[in-house]
């Protein structure tokens, strides 16, 4: 590896499983510093276990607990590097349109939607006031097409996520302020 994240923190939500978890062990054998997030206290803990990092119990669909996320990692470390919103969820009573009761909708939208929204509007300002920082939102190939099986929530959720995203990297650091 070329360490290209030597003295880098970087927070990665969802580490203790599948994309986030493979993302952290890349990141730290590239150098990172990582905090290991994630809702399962136990599978995280034994991410940065495995990676050397430091395990944050998060739900990031909390508004608090998302804020003092970022907020206790720029304490602690310094910085806040790199953002990798990734935790997401895809229940089985998310169905076809006809099938998805309310609850599922929202449970869905506020973990994959609002989560990252949540984590952007407090990695941000801590950012901003390094200069820079790196922001990563995982969304999925359903934010541009449909899956064959429905899941109405996770499709609208992804989507809302790929927007996001879109409308964040166009924002000037004054739009995003004002
Ligand atoms: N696996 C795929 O094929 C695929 C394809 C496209 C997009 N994605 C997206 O990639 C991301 C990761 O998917 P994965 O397959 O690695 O999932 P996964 O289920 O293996 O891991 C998700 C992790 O997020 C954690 N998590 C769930 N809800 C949380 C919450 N509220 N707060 C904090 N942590 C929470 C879980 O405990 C778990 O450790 C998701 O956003 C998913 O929608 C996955």
């Amino acid at each position: 590896m070329q360490q290209r994240l030597a003295d880098r923190v970087a927070v990665v939500t969802g580490a203790g499983s599948g994309i986030g978890l493979a993302t952290a062990r890349r990141f730290a054998a590239e150098g990172a510093r990582v905090v290991c997030v994630d809702v399962d206290a136990t599978a995280g803990d034994r991410a940065a276990q495995e990676v050397g990092g430091e395990f944050v119990a998060c739900d990031v669909a909390d508004e608090a607990a998302v804020r003092d996320l970022f907020d206790g990692v720029a304490r602690r470390h310094g910085r806040v590097d790199v953002a990798f919103n990734n935790a997401g969820i895809s229940p089985p009573d998310d169905d076809s349109i006809l099938e998805t009761g309310l609850d599922a909708w929202e449970r869905v939208l506020r973990v994959n939607t609002t989560s990252v929204y949540l984590c952007c509007k407090y990695a941000i300002p801590h950012m901003r006031r390094q200069g820079k920082g790196s922001i990563i939102n995982t969304a999925s190939f359903v934010a541009l097409m449909g899956a064959a099986t429905s899941q109405i929530a996770y499709t609208a959720s992804k989507g809302g996520v790929l927007a996001m995203t879109r409308e964040l990297a166009c924002s000037s650091p004054e739009r995003a302020s004002g």
